[in-house]
């Protein structure tokens, strides 16, 4: 085996292959450069998803022949001026962009300063082409055809212009994102998809993110250790299938980072469902020694000297943010925008909520039911027969409506339809609450404020009782003791097959004993040791929460419904379930009154 050196042109290939994985990421690198080059203006044309051309223009300080020669090699670079990468400003230090991408494409480079003529340089698969001058604005213009021409390999695993399309179009969006000050034009396929002029980190972010974060979002500016962060992150009812939409920045830098994304999704534990994901923009600063960035060859991801306190801050400032606005939901929002019923499937999915000028009246005569009877004082005749001998049980009931209403935020408990739902009435409009999740919700919230302060009440069963479940979960839960205890579940293993419970959490009432356990184990099993004692612990509250709670069906008195609204007003975080959806909506006076067409 004879060891040799690399040709220059292999070593630009190989190094290609880190950078330049396909067009967005050609994209990015040059976009990068003409920021880094003080532009103001940023032009960029593609074609066929940047498959068959890249074009990137600037109006940034431009390049001499001569540097224009060097850029094109390898490890040639401006930007560490005093040979230290402890404190990088730029978005690029490697020196490597526009060799390596010369290498597999066919790469035409021209560049202007200010008060100079222009100069043009091609290179075809990393082979000078030609060289000559050029006619054009100061600033820089750069132009990949054929990108990954001479490389099949590569080629094969593009996507389709349409998929290439969208990975570029999200390239641009973090560059823009990350600089507002800078103008930004796109056009694809000769239509012009973007024109951002410059503006503030808020305008831009309100421009290219959910337009609906206006009134979906929750802001956050806090600071903490020398660390801040800023930025707008959706309520949890707000949410998504794909973690898309999740734009996250270092020091002004986009960076896709498994720890920011970790924090991310740990702000949200317990408020979403583990298949839903927040949309958020979020700007890290961070001292400049505190984070080092060369650490991926697309410079994609950073590594920080103190990521507990990273973690800390993104965790600490969205879940401070949330709790305040806790009572918001993205239901309620929208409850005021002309009228829409908000089910808790369009509250995920907003935009797609029913008219409520389609629901026509019912074709029955309201004197006739016993609901209207009871609501207006009439005493409850035997049930009828109606339609055809069908008999109809009452499926709600409601309260005469003669006090005037209280001002409390949820209302007064009118009454409750198919025994799942709280029908109240608000000074402003009229309430429905989901009473399953609202109740999931507040147990959980009583759980977690005990376990904080390390007072779970308890209720101690008169008769330990003994629940048989199978060896592995009865293995499980023994392995959980302690954790389950300080939740105020407190068990004992008792055989191989049987375990003993002395306590459940006041909260619970009397819950079916082997039902909870079982889930309990299934969810321990689950989780294995892949989440903090913390987040395992959050899940498992989650679980025996949900079956403390109220279920869909159970007919509550009005007493019931009326404690149950004026918990949900005081507690912390009651507007959406453990899962993200609303826990209740209303539908203003106005909306009303709409329906009806008195406005
Ligand atoms: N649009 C531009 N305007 C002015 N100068 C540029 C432009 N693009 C590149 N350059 C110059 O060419 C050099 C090489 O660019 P290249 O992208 O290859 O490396 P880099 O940006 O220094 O580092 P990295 O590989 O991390 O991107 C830059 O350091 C810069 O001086
Ligand atoms: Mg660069």
């Amino acid at each position: 085996m004879s060891i040799r050196r690399l040709p220059s042109e292999l070593i630009d290939r190989i190094a290609a292959g880190e950078v330049v994985e396909r067009p967005a990421s050609a994209l990015k690198e040059l976009v990068e450069n003409a920021l880094d080059a003080g532009a103001a203006n940023v032009t960029i044309r593609l074609s066929g998803g940047g498959i068959g051309l890249i074009e990137v223009t600037d109006d940034g300080c431009g390049m001499s022949p001569d540097e224009m020669r060097l850029a094109l090699e390898r490890h040639a670079t401006s930007k560490l001026p005093n040979d230290s990468i402890d404190r990088v400003t730029s978005f690029g230090f490697r020196g490597e962009a526009l060799p390596s991408i010369a290498s597999v494409s066919h790469l035409t480079l021209e560049s202007r300063e200010r008060g100079a003529d222009g100069w043009r340089i091609e290179i075809d698969h990393g082979v000078r082409a030609m060289e000559g001058p050029a006619a054009l604005p100061p600033g820089t213009r750069v132009r990949i055809e054929e990108l990954f021409g001479k490389v099949p390999a590569r080629r094969k695993f593009l996507r389709s212009p349409r998929g290439e399309y969208a990975a570029s179009l999200d390239a641009v969006k973090r560059l823009a994102m990350a600089r507002s000050d800078v103008a930004f034009a796109l056009e694809h396929d000769g239509r012009r998809v973007l024109s951002l002029q410059p503006s503030s980190p808020p305008q831009r972010v309100a421009a290219l993110l959910a337009a609906e974060l206006e009134r979906h979002g929750v802001g956050i500016d806090c600071v903490r250790d020398g660390l801040r962060l800023t930025g707008v992150v959706s309520l949890p009812t707000f949410n998504r299938g794909m973690a898309d939409q999740q734009y996250l920045f270092v020091n002004s830098r986009p960076v896709k980072d498994r720890l920011l994304v970790g924090a991310l999704r740990g702000a949200y534990r317990d408020l979403i469902a583990r298949d839903r994901h927040p949309i958020a923009a979020l700007f890290l600063e961070v001292p400049l020694e505190d984070v080092d960035v060369n650490v991926h060859p697309a410079k994609t991801e950073v590594r920080f000297r103190d990521s507990a306190a990273v973690r800390g801050l993104i965790v600490g400032g969205i879940r401070a943010a949330l709790d305040a606005e806790s009572h918001r939901s993205a239901a309620r929002e929208q409850a005021a925008a002309p009228v829409q019923w908000i089910t808790s499937e369009n509250a995920r999915h907003p935009g797609v909520g029913r008219d409520l000028s389609e629901i026509q009246p019912p074709h029955q005569n309201f004197a006739e039911t016993p609901a209207y009877a009871r609501a207006t004082n009439h005493t409850v005749r035997e049930q009828r027969p109606l339609f055809n001998g069908i008999r109809v049980e009452p499926a709600a009931r409601a309260e005469a409506a003669v006090e005037p209403v209280p001002s409390f935020p949820l209302g007064v408990a009118r009454g409750q339809v198919a025994a799942t739902y709280i029908v109240a009435e608000a000074e402003d409009g009229l309430v429905i609450v989901d009473q399953h999740a609202a109740h999931e919700r507040l147990v959980l919230e009583r759980l977690r404020a005990g376990r904080s302060d390390g007072s779970v009440p308890r209720q101690n069963l008169l008769i330990p009782e003994v629940v048989e479940l199978d060896e592995p979960d009865c293995d499980r839960l023994e392995g959980a003791v302690t954790d389950l205890s300080g939740l105020g579940l407190e068990v004992e293993r008792f055989g191989p097959t049987s375990i003993l419970v002395r306590s459940v959490p006041a909260a619970l009432g009397s819950p079916d004993l082997r039902k909870l356990l079982s889930d309990l184990a299934a969810e321990i099993a689950e989780l294995g040791s892949a989440l903090s004692l913390q987040e395992r612990l959050d899940h498992v509250e989650a679980t025996i929460a949900c079956h403390g709670s109220v279920r869909a069906g159970r007919v509550l008195s009005v007493a019931e419904m009326n404690a149950l609204l004026r918990e949900m007003e005081v507690t912390p975080r009651s507007g959406q379930c453990n899962h993200g959806r609303p826990t209740w909506v209303k539908l203003a006076h106005s909306d009303i009154e709409k329906l009806f067409g008195r406005r």
